[in-house]
Parts: C-alpha cells; structure tokens; sequence
C-alpha cells in the first residue's frame, strides 16, 4: 500500500520575511533554503527533515498549531529563555489548571505514557508553535531503534542546475 513517507512542508502566513526568517533561524535552528527563482514566490526554511513554507501577506491568518521535534529539551528552552521568547504548558488560557503529572509546570509538560517534553510558543506573527521532545526516541514495528535524518549535514532537495541561479 502506498504511504507518506515524510510531512514535506508546512505553509503559514506571515507578514514580514527578513523578521520570520531571523525568528525561525534563531529559535529553532531553520536553515534559509535558497531556490534561486523560486524564493521570490515564498520564503522557504528548511527545519529538522521538513521545511516550512511562508506565504507573505498584510493580515495573516494564523493555523492551530504545529509540533516540531527538537533534539535538546535543555538547550531549546535556554535558548527560548535567551530569546525572551515565552513558552506555556497551556496555550490560550490565564488558567493553566493543576499539572497533570508530577513535572508538569505552567511553562512546559512532561506525558507520562512516553516521557515526551512539550511546551508551546508563538511566531512573530502569531502562528503556534508545539516543541516536543521523546528522549526515549523511534522504533519500527519491532522494536528497533530507528533513526533519524542527520540535519547537521544540511539536507536539502536536489535541484536542477539550471533553476539555481538567483534572479
Ligand atoms: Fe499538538
């Protein structure tokens, strides 16, 4: 049966490039993806195995939300914490409610069923973010480590050569 092998992108609103690209590559690690012709139609950020899409426009209109893993809880919120960018456990609501499990704060949470680490910020333009993070990692359908795609190496999309030159 055929599948998706991969969400490809995300596309958001927003209403300025240079800023959502400064926010993005500051707060969450993105790197500028440059199509040559193509970046005048959108801007385009490549973060973790996606990308994300940004579509500019004087009144943007903001999507629920989406999550993004990050690979170190620790250092994702000191440097959220650098940024003065605030982060919560509940998003939309004064009234964050008890915690649910005991490492839950109004900031950031903690799922007991996997040990996943969440939490949620808001884009320059108010487009919400979800950060998650599974310490415990990926596994196959038989319970074997899986991997994931090593970002480091600055993965992008093949491009024909003759679409590549900026202009
Ligand atoms: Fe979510």
């Amino acid at each position: 049966m055929s599948g998706v092998k991969l969400i490809h992108h995300v596309n958001v609103q927003i209403s300025d490039r240079q800023r959502t690209r400064d926010w993005y590559e500051k707060a969450l690690g993105a790197k500028f993806l440059d199509r040559g012709q193509f970046n005048q139609r959108q801007l385009q950020l490549r973060i973790g195995t996606g990308e994300m899409h940004f579509s500019e426009t004087s009144d943007p209109v903001c999507i629920g939300h989406f999550a993004v893993e990050v690979d170190n809880w620790a250092e994702t919120l000191a440097n959220l914490d650098r940024m003065e960018i605030a982060y919560t456990r509940t998003p939309g609501t004064t009234n964050p409610g008890p915690p649910r499990t005991p490492e839950d704060t109004p900031y950031q949470g903690r799922r007991e069923d996997n040990g996943e680490h969440y939490t949620y910020v808001y884009d320059p333009d108010g487009n919400m973010i979800e950060l998650v993070h599974h310490p415990l990692g990926l596994e196959d359908s038989a319970g074997n480590d899986v991997e994931l795609a090593d970002i480091s190496r600055g993965l992008r999309w093949k491009q024909k050569e003759s679409t590549t030159a900026s202009g």
